[in-house]
């Protein structure tokens, strides 16, 4: 076949090239700007102390807390779902300014997981996959993550999907809702936390989602503006689904959506009792209940000034637009 070069090249769609830089979206690149100046280094954090905290506290103590970093490991194993945010999103041909902004948000998230993972390599090494159980409740404390974790892999087919069915801001806005809940939960974990290093590294934690919080507000902006009513609609169910299933781990296993044993939510209160007593931070369920409230008020305020409704939220006491039973398919928040 042969080649015309006297006229420019035809691109294929949905490619990554041609590439065009703008810089004019200033709101956007301070973000950037100030996602690089915040960063952080998880491993300088202070885990020889945690180490030797560790060894003074009882087995199921350590047992509780890497159940709670693990089952955080399931919204914080993030970094892929940037990354995919990232290729799909330069298909589409996005500014550059959040082609930056999405890569720092999978650099962010990379180091929330890994920081899940350091934490349990310093409390029990190899836990849940390598775990040895040495009864019947270490069992379950093992099932309830690893059941955890495969809604976790629902989660990550459906979000794959999402991109054949949902435009590309659409699925950023649904963020919001996790973002803005991991902003409100890590700031008072670092308050109550009381074993080493954890309050720095929620501090740290909370500074990251804060960021994130902003970046889609940048987006909600950018795209709400000209969305149709069918799109602000999508919005508001996904507002609800980042409810649902955000709730797991900041508020209680939900009906909807989450497929667990039936024995799931006894264990589960248990070990954040455990953990919480251990001095991990973990807050209450009224704590959470506050935080959830602050949270979705805050996005309904925000989301307000687009003319997007929020959903009803029964759980917390909340009226609003109702939002039928949340499903795989309309699941994408993450932290
Ligand atoms: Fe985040
Ligand atoms: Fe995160």
């Amino acid at each position: 076949m042969s080649t015309n070069f006297d006229s420019d090249p035809v691109f294929p769609e949905r490619n990554i090239y041609p590439i065009r830089w703008d810089f004019t979206d200033s709101l956007a690149w301070k973000l950037y700007t100030r996602s690089k100046r915040e960063q952080w280094d998880e491993e300088s954090l202070n885990w020889e102390r945690l180490k030797e905290v560790a060894s003074g506290l009882e087995r199921k103590q350590k047992l509780a807390i890497c159940y709670w970093w693990a089952l955080l490991s399931t919204f914080d194993n993030a970094a892929p779902v940037f990354a995919y945010a990232l290729v799909k999103g330069q298909e589409m041909h996005i500014n550059k300014s959040y082609e930056a902004l999405i890569t720092m948000v999978t650099c962010d998230e990379c180091r929330h997981n890994l920081l899940c993972g350091r934490s349990i390599q310093c409390l029990l090494p190899g836990f849940p996959l390598d775990f040895k159980p040495q009864n019947d409740f270490e069992e379950k404390v093992r099932r309830n993550v690893l059941w955890t974790w495969y809604n976790g892999s629902r989660y990550w087919n459906a979000y794959k999907e999402a991109y054949n069915k949902y435009p590309f801001d659409v699925l950023l806005t649904s963020f919001m809702m996790g973002e803005a809940a991991a902003t409100t939960v890590f700031t008072e974990m670092s308050k109550n936390a009381k074993i080493e290093p954890f309050p720095e590294a929620f501090r740290n934690v909370a500074k990251d989602e804060t960021r994130h919080y902003a970046f889609t507000h940048i987006l909600m902006q950018d795209g709400l503006e000209k969305m149709s009513e069918e799109r602000k609609w999508l919005v508001t169910k996904q507002i609800r689904a980042g409810f649902v299933f955000l709730s797991l781990i900041t508020y209680k296993p939900p009906k909807d959506f989450w497929r667990l044993p039936q024995d799931f939510e006894r264990i589960h209160f248990e070990l954040e009792a455990v953990a919480r007593d251990a001095g991990l931070g973990v807050p209450t369920l009224e704590e959470k209940e506050k935080a959830w409230r602050e949270a979705v008020l805050r996005v309904g305020a925000a989301v307000g000034k687009y003319g997007v409704k929020m959903p009803e939220i029964p759980e917390l006491g909340i009226s609003g637009e109702e939002v039928s039973e949340v499903s795989e398919q309309d699941v994408i928040p993450v932290f």
